[in-house]
């Protein structure tokens, strides 16, 4: 188990080299809004815990291991963004709440989000339920279909 901190670099990294290909501290810095120098800091300890290749001018790679933990991560965030979509959570707060809860998330929760995200992506038809808790956040009342007793 990784700090917040150092999921969120590595997740900012990953991000940032799937864009343009490399990442540089400044790049980070931008990302992350942290000052340059506490980048370079953090990049030298993410280096010794053998999670980043750190050169001071030709940037920064992910090692084998600081890959595998930035894709977690960021599976973690693209599940719980896409949750909070489906109930219609703003797409700002969603982006802003899963890079949160991303961190602290058990693997049995993510597990079984993931597998509930998926279920309603491939629905064969748009659920039904979906539409009536549209309905209900925007009148707070339960559509009574009739059809459904027949
Ligand atoms: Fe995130």
């Amino acid at each position: 188990m990784y700090s917040k901190s150092v999921e969120d670099y590595l997740e900012a990294i990953y991000n940032i080299i799937l864009r343009k290909g490399y990442a540089r501290t400044k790049d980070i810095s931008m990302e992350l809004n942290i000052r340059s120098p506490s980048v370079t800091e953090m990049l030298k300890k993410l280096d010794d815990m053998d999670l980043v290749n750190y050169e001071r001018y030709s940037g920064v790679t992910l090692t084998p291991r600081g890959e595998r933990i930035a894709r977690s991560v960021k599976m973690r965030h693209d599940t719980i963004r896409k949750l909070l979509r489906i109930i219609m959570v703003s797409d700002k707060t969603a982006e802003r709440d899963a890079c949160k809860i991303e961190h602290e998330i058990s693997p049995e929760t993510i597990d079984q989000l993931t597998k509930f995200v998926r279920f309603v992506e491939s629905a064969p038809i748009y659920p039904k339920w979906l539409e009536h808790f549209k309905e209900f956040c925007k009148t707070g009342k339960y559509i009574c279909d009739h059809r459904d007793k027949d």
